[in-house]
């Protein structure tokens, strides 16, 4: 990892760490089991890389990270509620996530559930809400539609159902491509697109080419989950190796071997690189990003 990224990551995760925490309700306010669970879902050493991915979007674009801190935790709020309910029997069964118990275990099945949905409604309160962002009301609005289309049927709850009806089938190259891409990806397009929404009259082309970067990265970002999933250990990525192979799930490694998804993965980099012509050293941090995105151990 670059230097100038690894600074810009510890400063980021800093900033969204408290930004998460200031608007996560107190676990004094009843629920308190509902709020504790939310509370120990969230602030529990996530990577955030969708929010460091709407703050390196602000620097490419001169908008200052103050004024993103409400779109940064709004989608890591809606990533957080998909892994609570990733995690539930009913999905991929997981007790570990980011080296703890899963929220069902901590818990129950009941409170995991709706800790998830508070989340995902915190999210959009944030959005619509949050005396931070300071984007006029349309391109908030915008925000708010970019999150919520991403996050269901056509977006992300999609792509998890297309995971689950999978579960045993072979899908071919293009039908896992679309279950990654909106299971992963649209949530990871959301992070960039809502920051290009915060800039006021942002030329055509660069956003265009944004979303196309974010597009290339989103797909990355699941090939090599898939690939950790397959040569990492429990330990370091805390949460349950091997489980794909175990619930019989399609991955980019099952179906083009550990060294075809590796390729992709590598292809899927120089895209986004390529994707970000146009742009000059404002946007290097969303180039090292991409190449981190491949090659992290986690
Ligand atoms: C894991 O996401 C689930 C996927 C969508 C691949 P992350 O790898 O970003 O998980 P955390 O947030 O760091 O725990
Ligand atoms: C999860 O994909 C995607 C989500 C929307 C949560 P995975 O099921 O591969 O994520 P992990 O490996 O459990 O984090
Ligand atoms: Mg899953
Ligand atoms: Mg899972
Ligand atoms: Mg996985």
């Amino acid at each position: 990892m670059s230097n100038a990224l690894k600074e810009y990551l510890v400063f980021s995760q800093n900033r969204v760490e408290l930004a998460l925490e200031a608007r996560l309700p107190s676990d004094d306010l009843l629920p308190h089991k509902l709020h504790r669970a939310m509370r120990y879902s969230v602030l529990n050493g996530g990577k955030r890389m969708r929010p460091m991915l709407t703050y390196c979007t602000g620097m490419a674009l001169g908008i200052a990270p103050e004024v993103l801190d409400g779109p940064a935790c709004a989608v890591e709020f809606i990533h957080v509620y998909s892994l609570i309910h990733d995690d539930l029997p009913a999905m991929d069964d997981d007790d570990l996530r980011r080296g703890k118990a899963t929220c069902h275990v901590a818990f129950d099945e009941a409170t995991a559930i709706l800790a998830g949905d508070a989340l995902q409604a915190l999210a959009f309160e944030v959005l619509a809400h949050d005396p931070t962002i300071t984007a006029a009301a349309e391109a908030r609005l915008r925000m708010i539609n970019f999150l919520a289309k991403a996050s269901g049927s056509q977006g992300m709850v999609g792509g998890q159902a297309i995971d689950l009806q999978s579960v045993g089938t072979k899908l071919n190259l293009p039908e896992l491509e679309n279950m990654h891409i909106h299971k992963t990806g649209a949530l990871i397009r959301a992070s960039v697109n809502m920051a290009a929404l915060a800039k006021a009259d942002l030329d055509i082309g660069l956003a265009t080419k944004l979303d196309h970067y974010a597009k290339c990265i989103g797909l990355s970002f699941q090939v090599k989950d898939d690939i950790l999933d397959e040569e990492s250990d429990t330990a370091t990525l805390g949460k349950t190796q091997g489980k794909d192979k175990d619930n019989d799930k399609p991955t980019y490694p099952a179906l083009l071997g550990l060294s075809g998804a590796k390729q992709k993965a590598q292809e899927l980099h120089e895209k986004a690189l390529d994707s970000l012509s146009g742009f000059g050293k404002e946007a290097d941090l969303l180039r090292d990003l991409s190449l981190y995105i491949i090659q992290r151990n986690h």
